[in-house]
């Protein structure tokens, strides 16, 4: 019976956990202490997990640590640690490269290590393996084996939850692969697919997001040409995805720290080898320019509607990465902020998701509840797309606003708004 241990229990490591500790023992361990300790209370920050399912796994024996001597006896670990990318743009394996060092140290004959964290093709193998054989002193495929499994997991998404995805899964030998393969059978009901390779199933995630966003480029790309010749972008692609072959996406920001990160790990592994991957990055380099498109746009109709910039009083209307979740890693409503602040703008974030330590981290001007009837907005943006915003009227903007509503939309949520992405 395998021994369990998960390392890193954030958005995809605690879930992940959660449906192994249905079926066998586990233990996740984490390096962050707060973390550690408010699981261990059965609260969950992400909101991934309820208070009942938390303890529920604690219940069944899950053990949540922050001590390396606690994973000792496992047999299995699977390491869903982040991959972040630096300020340049590439990838920062420090987290990786840090936790494969701890579980380099508990290894043992015959363990198993799978990765779920997004990487490049190579980092499980030309990265990981070498960092485990140096500091468990074993040796790869004769005492110890690798597995690569990635993860799909949607934040915010109680439809596809870990149990209801699909897995790709793979390992570093034949035999080594079907174990894998059968561990994640075990617990995923959507099933798995067995990739030939770890560099198969590293790869096929990493494309995942990588299709995703050059898509939303286009999309978003199409969306600044149809304003220049004034045609709604929504109109035009309810109109084509009457087309059964044509994929109906909506433009908008790409934040997060998936679909605008991991294309970079991709670009990285394609550089380093001298190949330069032109869609790729043009596709990043448009979709990271929304933020300031819209904050450009905000500030061309103030001045049109001859609203004074300093100091004009701006409400945004969702913080977050994206809707119904409290996710602000990689936000773009930050940069949009950001912007409008460069011209001494000064700027209001309501988001009923943020949790209140995010906020004061944040350092952003929060209100806690809608302004409703405030009279005191130069202009309002619907940055994110939260169900509870889909509820506010024209009326309600008019009551906000000031004088005649400048409402900019990058979520096609408002009825009437005075710009729409
Ligand atoms: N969040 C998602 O929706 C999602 C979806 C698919 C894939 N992924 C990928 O999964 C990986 C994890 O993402 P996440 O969103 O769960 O990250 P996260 O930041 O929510 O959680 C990561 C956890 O790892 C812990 N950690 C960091 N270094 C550690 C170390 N050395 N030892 C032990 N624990 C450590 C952190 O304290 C944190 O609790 C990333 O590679 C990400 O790209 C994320």
């Amino acid at each position: 019976m395998s021994k369990i241990c998960i390392i890193g229990l954030g958005y995809v490591g605690l879930p992940l956990a959660h449906a192994f500790s249905k079926k066998y023992e586990v233990v996740g361990f984490d390096i962050n202490k707060s973390r550690v300790d408010e699981l261990n209370s059965g609260f969950d920050r992400t909101l991934e997990l309820s208070q009942t399912q938390i303890k529920s796994s604690l219940d069944n024996g899950m053990k949540v640590t922050l001590n390396i001597e606690d994973i000792k006896d496992s047999n299995i670990y699977i390491v869903t640690v982040p991959t972040p990318i630096d300020q340049t743009n590439q990838p920062d394996l420090t987290p990786i490269i840090r936790s494969t060092q701890s579980v380099g140290e508990v290894l043992k004959e015959g363990d198993i290590v799978i990765y779920e964290s997004t990487v490049y093709p190579g980092v499980t193998e030309e990265i990981c393996v070498p960092i485990l054989e140096e500091f468990s002193g074993l040796k790869f495929n004769k005492t110890f084996f690798c597995g690569y499994s990635p993860e799909r997991i949607n934040p915010g998404d109680k439809e596809h939850t870990v149990e209801n995805i699909l897995k790709i899964t793979s390992g570093s030998t034949p035999e080594i692969a079907k174990k894998v393969d059968d561990l994640y059978k075990s617990i995923i009901r959507a099933g798995t697919h067995l990739a030939p390779t770890i560099k198969v199933a590293e790869a096929a995630k990493v494309v995942e997001n990588t299709q995703r966003d050059v898509n939303i480029a286009l999309i978003n790309e199409l969306a600044m040409i149809f304003d220049l010749m004034n045609i709604n972008t929504y109109d035009v692609i309810e109109a084509a995805a009457t087309k059964w072959n044509f994929i109906k996406l909506f433009p908008g920001l790409v934040g997060g720290h998936c679909i605008g990160v991991d294309p970079y790990y991709l670009t990285h592994k394609a550089q380093s080898l001298g190949y330069m991957p032109n869609l790729i990055l043009g596709a990043r380099q448009i979709n990271n320019g929304m933020s300031k498109l819209i904050a450009d746009k905000t500030i061309k109709l103030m001045v049109k509607f001859d609203k004074k910039l300093k100091n004009a009083k701006i409400l945004i209307l969702g913080v977050t990465f994206k809707e119904n979740c409290p996710d602000m890693r990689n936000s773009k409503v930050l940069d949009i902020i950001k912007e409008l602040q460069e011209f001494e703008c000064y700027v209001e974030v309501y988001d009923y998701w943020v949790d209140k330590s995010d906020r004061e981290t944040k350092k952003l001007n929060f209100i806690d509840e809608l302004p409703l009837n405030s009279k005191k907005y130069d202009s309002i943006i619907v940055a994110v797309g939260h169900d509870k915003f889909k509820e506010i009227s024209t009326d309600d903007y008019a009551n906000m606003s000031n004088a005649e509503p400048i409402i900019v939309d990058v979520k096609g949520l408002v009825e009437k708004p005075t710009w729409r992405l």
